[in-house]
């Protein structure tokens, strides 16, 4: 089956932060979890460099919008390697071959009728670049995202026809209740549509860091439309010489942020329909990061740089903690103190001890040597049904639900050590054969915990496996139960060794 996932393509008037690695590494898990099951994934990510907030930024700093953008694309190109994103494609908009098919797509809606001449009048954001209704602004014509004042703006533009496309995305919705999750969400983007939808301006004039309309090269296509088309041009030019849209079209998942809502939810269906592309299977849209009880964002400030969190606590740990801390859907803060707490009590006392007692204790009591027996049964029943269960997660793009179902075991692993008492069946030698269920039972069942936590900790999953001498990855073998004893086991050291906090810098 092919499985299609994108992120948002990212501004690069400013650097990735960890709002940013925040959706990327959902995608990520996504994508890690579906290569398990066998199907045939494409996940792509990038960055957004056309328009208006980019031209300033540019301007402020005295360079070209096309310097600061490669600067920044290069920024966000090292922090998804550095996560560990399996991103196949890294997508830009200055790609003269999206350039290429935003101008093609543009030309279709043209030709098909859906585009026409006309003036602009109303409020625009240059730094959300979008224009206002008189319902959105805040008293004194200020953008509610970004506080500022705005402009009242009036200009000759090409609009595209979106109010005629009203009643087919009510029916769009009406047939498919799942197309936009969580339901939130959907009924939200739904009673926008039902308070009526204007035209959209398709281009904007004065302004040249972008793409030419290809029938009035004056004006420039409005940066939201060529932004939103990335996800279908990436297809046609990842791979030269092949188009992938003919295996991974339409894609399966968008996942944004509420803040992009009525872009993915209005705007792209209504394009797609225009441009008789079939619609994606679904969008998610996730909750904010916050930071004091306030959005992380560059605007305000209040951001952590990736790269340094990473520093001090590891790619893995930091993909846990972001998809562990805040239920994926919703809004929650995170903390410099919250990753420590989570890091020692959940990865490094959970996790890795039960990882390093299970191999001390394998080692002592059958010589490094996993024995043969079947698993026991109070922990088969709490493992009976649980990769089924993380499947219908990552079907419905719950990705912290999953995380929890999987570290429930992780516990459970944990107090079955405790209940058992291997240390003192080990002193009994009429307790071998018992001894034997308990050291495989938990071999077994930290395998399969592993297997199934890849996604969110590849690194450490992968290094304990490897100690654990069963490397194999697909979900098929996460039952309990499912690979025998035999196994020689190999070293670990820590998975998650002592934090040593980074020394403020002196003042
Ligand atoms: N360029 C547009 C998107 C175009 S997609 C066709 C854009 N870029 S952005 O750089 O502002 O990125 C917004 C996205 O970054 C959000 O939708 C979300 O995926 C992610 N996030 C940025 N800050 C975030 C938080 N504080 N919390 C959660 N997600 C955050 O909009």
């Amino acid at each position: 089956m092919p499985y299609y996932v994108t992120t948002p393509i990212y501004y690069v008037n400013g650097e990735p932060h960890l709002g940013h690695v925040y959706t990327t590494v959902a995608a990520d898990v996504l994508a890690r979890h579906m290569r398990q099951r066998g199907d045939e994934v494409f996940f792509l990510t990038g960055t957004d460099e056309h328009g208006e907030p980019v031209a300033q930024a540019a301007e402020r700093e005295g360079v070209t919008p096309r310097e600061l953008a490669e600067r920044n694309a290069e920024r966000f190109k090292e922090v998804a390697r550095r996560v560990n994103a399996t991103n196949d494609f890294f997508i830009r908009t200055s790609d003269p071959e999206h350039e290429a098919v935003v101008a093609e797509i543009a030309t279709r809606l043209k030709e098909s009728g859906h585009v026409y001449q006309g003036l602009y009048e109303g409020w625009y954001c240059p730094r959300c670049a979008d224009f206002k209704t008189e319902n959105e602004i805040l008293e004194g014509n200020r953008c509610p995202i970004h506080l500022i004042e705005l402009d009242r703006e009036q200009e000759e533009n090409w609009f595209f026809r979106l109010s005629a496309f009203q009643e087919p995305l009510e029916q769009l919705y009406a047939e498919r209740p799942d197309w936009v999750l969580p339901r939130n969400r959907y009924n939200e983007a739904l009673s926008f549509i039902q308070g009526g939808l204007n035209d959209l301006s398709l281009s904007r004039h004065g302004l040249t860091w972008g793409v030419p309309v290809p029938w009035d090269p004056e004006q420039t296509i409005y940066v939201w439309i060529d932004a939103l088309l990335n996800y279908y041009s990436a297809l046609r030019y990842a791979r030269p010489g092949e188009d992938l849209t003919e295996r991974f079209w339409p894609p399966t998942v968008h996942l944004i942020a509420k803040d992009i809502l009525k872009f993915h939810a209005v705007i792209w269906p209504a394009l797609l329909m225009a441009a008789e592309l079939e619609q994606p299977d679904k969008l998610f849209i996730h909750g904010y990061l916050l930071m004091d009880d306030h959005k992380m964002s560059k605007s305000l400030g209040n951001v952590l740089d990736p790269f340094e969190v990473m520093d001090v606590y590891g790619t893995d740990a930091l993909r846990y903690y972001l998809l562990r801390e805040v239920g994926f859907g919703q809004d929650g803060s995170i903390s410099p103190e919250g990753f420590e707490t989570r890091y020692v009590a959940e990865l490094a006392n959970e996790y890795g001890n039960l990882a390093s007692r299970t191999l001390a204790m394998v080692a002592k009591y059958r010589d490094g040597v996993v024995p043969n027996a079947d698993p026991a049964p109070e922990i088969a029943m709490q493992f009976d049904g649980l990769a089924a269960t993380v499947r219908q997660r990552i079907d419905r793009v719950e990705v912290s639900a999953a995380l929890e179902d999987v570290w429930e075991r992780v516990r459970a692993l944990n107090r079955y050590v405790t209940d058992s008492e291997p240390w003192t069946l080990a002193k009994d030698e009429g307790a071998a054969v018992e001894l034997d269920v308990v050291l495989y039972t938990l071999a077994e069942g930290l395998r399969v915990v592993s297997v199934l936590l890849h996604p969110w900790v590849p690194d450490s999953a992968e290094r304990l496996l490897a100690a654990l001498g069963r490397e194999d990855l697909s979900l098929e073998t996460a039952e309990l139960g499912a690979i025998g004893g035999g196994a020689t086991l190999g070293e670990l050291g820590q998975l998650f060794p002592r934090v040593e906090p980074k020394a403020e810098a002196p003042a």
